[in-house]
């Protein structure tokens, strides 16, 4: 067998970021830096659970307690093992193959084009504009553009910005097919539409429980649509993909919204100041509503990321793509964790000098 026996589509994909890390601080994934999820540790510490049945097959008691969180029915929800996941599902109900099975805004979250690669059809990207917000002309298809599945992360993974809300709302006007709203950071930036999907025809709003739920190693994503939309994706979803553990301590998360509210509140506090910090030390640091932030280099992004992580400090390059040139991003932390990182960036940047 070599990977000529491999589907054509799926050929050329090549491993996702996964670095080794060993004991470095990790403020490259953009996780919530307070830590496990109070509630969902205090679950599994007390879990007896009947290993030998099958878990809830559309994860009923989550898509309850999401349904009580914004005011909508059980029947509006998708429950997914993450997000990534549930947008896989999506591509795979509303994407024919070997079309355009999806648009996404350039630059954007790199595993769009996995799953665009995994629903064997061809993605198309739509450059942003100067100031990394939504084209909307281009974004939205017409034809047979007009009909794969069109996906806006708000806030943007990597620019960190969320795009304006009439952009969006003329995308769904326009757009024929299916709009997803990518919200995996959205309530850094306080905003929603999950409440509003059952206005909409051909809007979903993806949702994680990775980010400010902090509860990523658990694998628990969500989407809501109108009741028509969900219903069709539950249909494709692949039963049980949630499984018994995951989904109780997700219930018990979506209990605990006092721990979002200090999650939110302090990096709504600390990302002005890490962005001044990083102003001081030469960087050029991009508007961000979201907990980490895109900052252009002073000096070769490889080169300080890389002295970074021997000095243990883990963070993202994407200094060499398109329009991110030299950029690296930093997940927003504490004031002390903050305080770690600026420390190393300042030792790299000493070295560079000498
Ligand atoms: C924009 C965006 N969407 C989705 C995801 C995936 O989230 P999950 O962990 O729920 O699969 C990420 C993770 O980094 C992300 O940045």
């Amino acid at each position: 067998m070599d990977r000529s026996d491999m589907r054509e589509s799926v050929r050329g994909l090549q491993r996702y970021y996964n670095p080794p890390v060993g004991g470095a601080l990790r403020m490259d994934t953009n996780t919530n830096v307070l830590g496990s999820n109070p509630a969902a540790e205090a679950y599994l510490r007390g879990l007896r659970v009947d290993l030998n049945g099958y878990p809830n097959t559309y994860s009923d008691g989550l898509r309850d307690a999401l349904a009580g969180l914004y005011g909508l029915q059980r029947e509006n929800f998708v429950a997914g093992n993450g997000s990534d996941e549930v947008l896989n599902t999506i591509l795979t109900a509303f994407a024919e193959p070997g079309r355009t099975v999806c648009t996404i805004p350039c630059p954007s979250y790199s595993l769009y084009s996995y799953f665009a690669a995994l629903a064997s059809g061809s993605l198309r990207e739509a450059e942003l504009t100067e100031d990394f917000q939504l084209d909307v002309d281009a974004m939205a298809g017409k034809g047979e553009e007009g009909r794969g599945v069109l996906i806006v992360p708000s806030p943007n993974n990597p620019t960190g910005n969320c795009f304006r809300r009439r952009d969006v709302e003329e995308i769904l006007a326009r757009h024929e097919g299916i709009v997803v709203l990518d919200e995996a950071y959205s309530e850094y930036a306080g905003q929603t539409m999950v409440d509003r999907v059952d206005e909409f025809d051909n809007l979903v709003v993806c949702k994680t429980f990775s980010k400010a739920y902090a509860m990523a190693a658990l694998r628990v994503g969500y989407c809501a649509s109108n009741l028509k939309v969900a219903g069709m994706l539950n249909d494709v979803k692949v039963p049980y993909s949630l499984n018994a553990v995951s989904e109780g301590a997700a219930i018990a998360a979506v209990g605990d919204q006092d721990f979002i509210r200090r999650s939110v509140g302090m990096v709504s506090e600390q990302r002005p100041r890490l962005s001044r910090k990083l102003k001081e030390l030469g960087f050029e640091p991009y508007p961000s509503d979201a907990n980490f932030i895109l900052a252009r280099s002073p000096i070769d992004h490889a080169r300080l990321v890389e002295g970074m992580r021997e000095r243990g400090v883990l963070i993202r390059d994407f200094g060499a793509n398109r329009r991110t040139e030299n950029c690296v991003r930093p997940t927003v932390g504490t004031e002390e964790l903050n305080r770690v990182m600026t420390d190393a960036i300042e030792d790299v940047l000493a070295e560079e000098r000498r």
